[in-house]
């Protein structure tokens, strides 16, 4: 018999086989990246391929269509169910070879493609799926060669995909008879890590879902995946119930230290949450949970404790011990959640103590490890963890950043919500403000912007908008370097305020009044000195003076504009074109993970190689801590960042303790 050759695009693998071999059979047994569902029955359509046309010097044969068997019935039938299939593509499964070809495998064909990240900065997501899906036909019973159900199921498996099933979960058995009676011996079997079956389903199902869950102590939110095409098709969030316990991490371990048996019910508060969301994300995808055949978790090291029923007690203070640090699959129905019945959710590693498998997800997601450039990854919350590091060597700790950065206990702070100011510039000559407020594009001095304002309000400050007036008054000499608002500058304008002994900046007037207040000012000082400091002990451990590349992840980071980050000191100096926000990184991570079988064992190999500094054993803490509450900085100078802001003329004043008396003293 006569052989041919084939030649696949674009992996360049090629070979010789004999007429009548299918393409899907060619390209499989040159391991070859050609997906199928049906295993070679013409109904998934997954096998398509493209037939190049013309003279190939390079590979030295002449490829045509004619080169391949003829439209055959399968391919009609298949066509006039789910439309044509496009000019040169074939059915891979269904075209046979009868002379020398050249075969594209478009994306949508390869199981192992990329998915597109919209920042051409980050890593793409390789699909290298947890489970596939297998069509199959399983014989029915018979009378004279008794076996069961799940016997025969096992026999067709192993003859039709190569796939030795382990014993199932009960409730996949449970699910057995109706099954295949409901798909007339036709059924399509969800398998994870070619061995677990992890949902059995009537007839030919082309697709399977995946939900990616990020566990934050304040929120939690959850995006649905297409696991063949890597797509997010739906995301939904809502507020970590957790809360009624208590509304930082902290004062959750205290709940549990203070009301026995505290873990279980906000272990059962966080499942039933993730419950909730599954539902949501599944109905706006228009399919049912037991189509969603694997979940990842990510979240900080309590809340990876207190989903999995884990007693978070001993994180609450030093050693901060954490029960399981490893990467960790668990069945869905073992931590209460309703999805494809034998179904799993991973959880990826936490790093330490303080620095949870949040962290591990941002680490996932922008992949420091894979890069030369020494950076800086900094998720900014009520800690701040912080990872620090490239290919060679990679540092994390976490440094207690308290609330501030959230809006929280300051006295015009809220939530990033609708009417918060976010952006604030402030005149160096008149001292007079201006800001832009969450839901509105106008700045405050805009024509228009009373009547946009109207329908919200202008009710606080958020996060972003604090870091942005305080650097602002820091530029227009309104606050010195150590952070005095300066009461002197009640001659110059009115918007300096006398509160008790120290002074306050106006920031609104209006109802409410919006003031930037001594204290408000020292509470970001404390917070932004505290995650600096972290960040310098990371250096000092690394042996370098400076970053290469700096990313902020999560909401807060993706919020604050890095020119007064880096103004105000909360991160060191650097080119601020390789700064950057990352968004939800931890989210991403988990969403990598769920797609990318193989970003697990790379993530708990990093994870395990992390090294993590104890930043309240580090003597050198306190001193880094006392410069950082300069703005920017005491010591370390900020040449990147005078290239494009003007520093104020050095200006200090010495006041006593706010809120306990004595004079004020001008020096400089
Ligand atoms: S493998 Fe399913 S149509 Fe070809």
């Amino acid at each position: 018999m006569s052989t041919h050759r084939i030649v696949f695009a674009p992996s360049g693998k090629r070979g010789d086989f004999a007429e009548g071999t299918s393409v899907l059979e060619a390209a499989r047994s040159l391991g070859v990246d050609v997906d199928s569902v049906c295993g070679g029955r013409g109904i998934c359509g997954r096998c398509q391929i493209l037939v190049a046309e013309g003279d190939f010097a390079k590979h030295g044969i002449s490829s045509s269509e004619s080169h391949l068997t003829e439209w055959n019935q399968v391919e009609e039938r298949y066509a006039s169910k789910r439309g044509a299939l496009g000019a040169h593509r074939r059915l891979g499964c269904q075209a046979k070879l009868c002379g020398d070809v050249v075969i594209d495998v478009p994306p949508e064909s390869q199981v192992h493609r990329q998915v597109v990240r919209k920042s051409a900065d980050t890593r793409q997501i390789a699909l290298e799926p947890v489970v596939r899906l297998h069509f199959i036909e399983v014989a029915e019973p018979n009378i004279d060669e008794p076996s069961s159900d799940f016997t025969r199921l096992c026999e067709a498996l192993k003859a039709q995909w190569a796939i030795d099933a382990s014993m199932p979960d009960l409730r996949v058995l449970n699910t057995l008879q109706k099954t295949l009676r409901a798909g007339e011996w036709k059924v399509t079997v969800a398998v994870r890590k070619g061995r677990d079956i992890v949902g059995i389903y009537p007839g030919l199902v082309e697709t399977s879902y995946g939900v990616a869950v990020d566990v934050g102590s304040t929120t939690i939110a959850a995006h649905i995946s297409d696991l063949y095409t890597g797509e997010t098709l739906a995301s939904a969030g809502l507020m970590n119930p957790q809360i009624r316990f208590g509304e930082d991490l902290m004062s959750r371990v205290s709940y549990v230290m203070m009301n026995p048996g505290g873990e279980n019910e906000m272990t059962d508060a966080v499942r039933a949450a993730l419950n909730d969301l599954v539902g949501e994300v599944v109905k706006e995808a228009k399919i049912t949970r037991e189509r969603v055949v694997e979940m990842t978790v990510v979240g900080n090291p309590i809340m990876h404790h207190l989903f999995l029923g884990l007693d978070p007690t001993e994180l609450g203070g030093a050693p901060f011990a954490l029960t399981l640090d490893k990467g960790q699959d668990v069945k869905a129905r073992e931590v209460g959640l309703t999805i494809a019945p034998g179904a799993y959710v991973y959880l990826l590693p936490c790093i330490a103590g303080h620095v949870g498998a949040d962290t591990a997800g941002v680490v996932l997601s922008e992949a420091p490890h894979m890069n030369d450039d020494v950076t800086l990854l900094v998720d900014v919350g009520t800690n701040a963890e912080i990872v620090l590091g490239n290919k060679k060597r990679l540092l994390a700790c976490s440094s207690p950043t308290g609330p501030a950065f959230e809006g929280a206990q300051l006295s015009s702070g809220q939530r990033a919500a609708p009417g918060a100011i976010e952006r604030v510039r402030i005149d160096p000559q008149t001292l007079e403000p201006k800001f832009k407020i969450i839901g509105s594009n106008l700045w405050s001095n805009e024509d228009g912007f009373t009547e946009e304002a109207a329908k919200t309000g202008v009710n606080g400050i958020c996060g972003s908008g604090i870091i942005e007036a305080i650097a602002e008054m820091y530029l227009a000499g309104v606050i010195t370097q150590d952070g005095v608002i300066d009461g002197d500058l009640q001659a110059r304008t009115s918007r300096i305020l006398p509160e008790g002994r120290t002074f306050t900046y106006l920031l609104h007037d209006g109802e409410p009044r919006i003031t930037i207040t001594q204290a408000d000012v020292r509470a970001i000082q404390l917070g932004k000195a505290a995650l600096y400091a972290g960040v310098k002990l990371l250096l000092d451990h690394y042996g370098v003076d400076h970053v290469e590349r700096i990313t902020l992840a999560g909401a807060f980071g993706s919020h604050i504009d890095v020119k007064y980050a880096m103004v105000l000191g909360l991160i060191p100096d650097c080119n601020l074109e390789k700064v950057g926000s990352a968004g939800n990184a931890a989210g991403t991570g988990a969403r990598i993970a769920l797609l990318n079988l193989n970003a697990r064992d790379e993530i708990e190999k990093t994870v395990g190689k992390i090294e993590k500094i104890e930043t309240a054993m580090e003597p050198k803490f306190q001193t880094h801590f006392v410069s950082a509450m300069a703005i920017p900085n005491k010591v370390d100078y900020f040449e990147n960042l005078a290239k494009v802001v003007t520093f104020p003329p050095k200006k200090e004043i010495t006041q006593a303790a706010e809120g306990e008396g004595g004079r004020r003293r001008r020096r400089g």
